[in-house]
C-alpha cells in the first residue's frame, strides 16, 4: 500500500491567479501539455465570463457548466502529483475565489508585463498575505511591448507589499525579445515564437560563458551581464524558507502563449513550492500524515440541470487516507455518511476514485446535505477554520412575489447560501430578508436558480448600504446601547451573528468614534 507520506511529499496543489486577461488559462492549459494531461494547445475551454457577455445570463449557464470540469485539474509530472484549483476570472465571483485560496497551499500569479500590477491582483493577493500563502509571480506577454523588467519589480514589491527575487531574466521585449536567462539554473533559453514547441535551449556554463554573446549578439549580452549584476546587488541571494514563510516571491518572465519559460516556472515550482501544510482547526492543528482522516467543504457547485437536483460538494483532504465507502463524519450535524461514488479530477477526467490523500480534492455529490466550511472527519470533533465571509458591496431586499411558493423559496434561499453564493442578513427591525453579494451578477444566478431550480419567484427591491460589518464587544453594555442606538440597522447572519448594516462611510465612521469598544469586523472570521 502507498505510504502517505510519500503521497504527500509528492503533492502540489495550488492555484493560479491573475487580474483577467493577464494569461491565466493559457499558462494554465500550458502546464497541463508539460502534464501530458491535454495534447494539444486550447483544450482547456475557458471558464472566464467574456467581459462582453456580463449580462447575458445563458452564457454564464454554459460556462459554468465547463467549469466543473476544470475546476480541478489533476496531472502527473515527474514523481509529482499536481493538482491546480481553478479559480473563477469574473470578479463578480471573487468570493469563490477567496474560498478556492483556502484550499490550496501555494499560489501562482500571473502578471501582465505592460500592465502590471492590476486590482484583482492586488486583492487576491491580500488573501493570500492573510493566510500567509507562500506565492511565485510569472511576468507574462514578454513577446509584447512592456514596461522595463525593474520597474515591474518594484511595483510588485510595492503594489503586494511581498519582497521579490528575479529567478528568471529577459533579453529585451516585445519585438526585441530574444530569450530568458534562468538564474536559477544558470541557463539561457532562447525565445522561438511557436505555440506547440518549447523554445531551443543553450548549453552555457555560467553568465560568463561566450555563448551568449554567440547566441543573442554582444550588445544584449553585455545588457543581460549588466542587468544580472545589479539582480545581485539589489537582491538578497533566492532562499526558499522566505518563500515558504511568504516573505518573498519568486519572479519569472516568460510567454505563456508562445510556451516560453512555462517549463522553467514548472520545474523551479514543484522543487520549492510546499507539500500538504498542517491545517488548523479550532481545537488544534492538524498534521497531512495524521491517520485519521479529515476534510472540509471549500465549494459547492451546482448541477444546472433542473431534473436532477444535485450538486458536487469539493472536498480538501487536510489529513489522512480517504477511502470509498468508509464512514465519515460530518461534524456540523454528527451525521454519520458514506461516499459511494467520491470522483477525483485527473487529467480533466472525472473519475471514481477508491482513495486519495492529503492535498487532493474529492468531488462528493450531493441533494443538498453540504454546506460551504462543513468539517468531514473519520469520527474526531473538529472544526476547520479560515473560510471566511467577506462583507459583501452589494445589497437588496429579496421579496417573494407568489404567496404559494413561500416554502419553496425558504428552502432554495437557504440551499444557495449553503452553496455560498451569496448572504443573508435579516434586518431586525423589520424582519425583511437582505442578500448581501460581491457583484451584479449574483442577483441574476439567485432569480434565475430560484425560478429554475426551486419553481419560486422573487424580486429585489433596493435598499442602500454601504456596509455589513460582525459587531463584537467585551463590553456587554456599550453594545447593548450601540444596539438599541442603531435598532434600525442591526441584523443577524445566517449563523445568529450580530451585524451593523452601515448606510454609509460617514456613519460608519461616527459609531467607531462613538463605540470605542466594539470592534466592527469586515470578514465573519474573527
Ligand atoms: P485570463 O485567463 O487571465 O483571463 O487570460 P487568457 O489566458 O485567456 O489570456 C488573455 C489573452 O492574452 C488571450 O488573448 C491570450 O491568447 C493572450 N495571451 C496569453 N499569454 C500571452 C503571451 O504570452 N503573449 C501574448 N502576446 N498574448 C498572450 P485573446 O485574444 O483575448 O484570446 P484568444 O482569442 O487568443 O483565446
Amino acid at each position: 500500500m502507498a505510504n502517505i507520506n510519500d503521497e504527500i511529499s509528492r503533492r502540489r496543489t495550488f492555484a493560479i491567479i491573475s487580474h483577467p486577461d493577464a494569461g491565466k488559462t493559457t499558462l494554465t492549459e500550458k502546464l497541463l501539455l508539460f502534464g501530458g494531461a491535454i495534447h494539444i494547445a486550447g483544450a482547456v475551454k475557458s471558464n472566464k465570463i467574456k467581459k462582453t457577455a456580463t449580462s447575458d445570463w445563458m452564457e454564464i449557464e454554459k460556462q459554468r457548466g465547463i467549469s466543473v470540469a476544470t475546476s480541478v485539474m489533476g496531472f502527473n509530472y515527474g514523481d509529482y502529483k499536481i493538482n491546480i484549483l481553478d479559480t473563477p476570472g469574473h470578479q463578480d465571483f471573487a468570493e469563490d475565489t477567496y474560498r478556492t485560496l483556502t484550499a490550496v497551499d501555494s499560489v501562482i500569479i500571473v502578471v501582465d508585463v505592460a500592465k502590471g500590477v492590476e486590482q484583482q491582483t492586488r486583492k487576491l493577493m491580500e488573501v493570500c498575505r492573510m493566510r500567509n500563502t507562500p506565492v511565485i509571480i510569472f511576468v507574462n506577454k514578454l513577446d509584447r511591448e512592456g514596461r522595463d523588467p525593474f520597474d515591474i519589480l518594484d511595483e510588485l514589491e510595492a503594489e503586494l507589499h511581498i519582497g521579490v527575487r528575479p529567478l528568471s531574466w529577459p533579453i529585451n521585449i516585445g519585438a526585441k525579445f530574444k530569450g530568458v536567462y534562468n538564474i536559477y539554473e544558470q541557463s539561457l533559453d532562447l525565445f522561438t515564437p511557436d505555440k506547440q514547441k518549447v523554445s531551443e535551449r543553450v548549453e552555457i556554463d555560467d553568465v560568463n560563458d561566450q555563448r551568449i554573446d554567440a547566441a543573442v549578439g554582444e550588445a544584449d549580452a553585455a545588457k543581460l551581464r549588466e542587468d544580472l549584476e545589479l539582480i545581485e546587488g539589489v537582491y538578497p541571494e533566492f532562499n526558499v524558507q522566505d518563500y515558504l514563510d511568504a516573505r518573498v516571491a519568486p519572479v519569472f518572465f516568460g510567454s505563456a502563449l508562445n510556451t516560453f519559460g512555462v517549463k522553467e516556472l514548472l520545474d523551479c515550482f514543484v522543487k520549492i513550492a510546499p507539500a500538504p501544510r498542517p491545517v488548523d482547526a479550532l481545537e488544534r492543528r492538524v498534521e497531512p500524515a495524521e491517520p485519521g482522516f479529515s476534510g472540509f467543504v471549500f465549494k459547492i457547485h451546482a448541477n444546472m440541470d433542473p431534473n436532477h437536483r444535485s450538486c458536487i460538494a469539493f472536498v480538501k483532504i487536510c489529513s489522512g487516507r480517504f477511502e470509498r465507502n468508509a464512514s465519515y463524519k460530518q461534524v456540523r450535524t454528527g451525521k454519520s455518511l458514506k461516499f459511494s461514488a467520491p470522483t477525483a479530477f485527473m487529467a480533466q477526467k472525472k473519475s471514481i476514485v477508491d482513495e486519495a490523500w492529503p492535498g487532493d480534492i474529492v468531488g462528493i455529490p450531493d441533494t443538498g446535505n453540504f454546506k460551504i466550511g462543513d468539517t468531514i472527519t473519520s469520527g474526531e470533533e473538529i472544526h476547520f477554520k479560515g473560510l471566511p465571509s467577506f462583507s459583501p458591496e452589494m445589497f437588496k431586499y429579496i421579496e417573494n412575489t407568489d404567496p404559494m411558493k413561500s416554502k419553496q423559496l425558504e428552502k432554495g434561499i437557504q440551499q444557495l447560501m449553503d452553496e455560498g453564493v451569496a448572504q443573508l442578513f435579516i434586518n431586525q427591525f423589520n424582519g425583511r430578508k437582505i442578500i448581501g453579494t460581491v457583484g451584479q451578477l449574483q442577483f441574476e444566478v439567485i432569480q434565475y436558480r430560484l425560478e429554475h431550480e426551486y419553481g419560486a419567484q422573487c424580486r429585489w427591491e433596493p435598499i442602500s448600504l454601504y456596509k455589513a460589518c460582525w459587531i463584537e464587544s467585551d463590553n456587554a453594555e456599550q453594545l447593548a446601547n450601540f444596539k438599541r442606538r442603531k435598532h434600525q440597522f442591526m441584523a443577524v447572519d445566517r449563523d445568529g451573528r450580530d451585524v451593523f448594516l452601515a448606510d454609509s462611510g460617514y456613519v460608519l465612521q461616527m459609531a467607531r468614534t462613538d463605540f470605542p469598544d466594539i470592534r466592527f469586523h469586515f470578514t465573519s472570521e474573527f
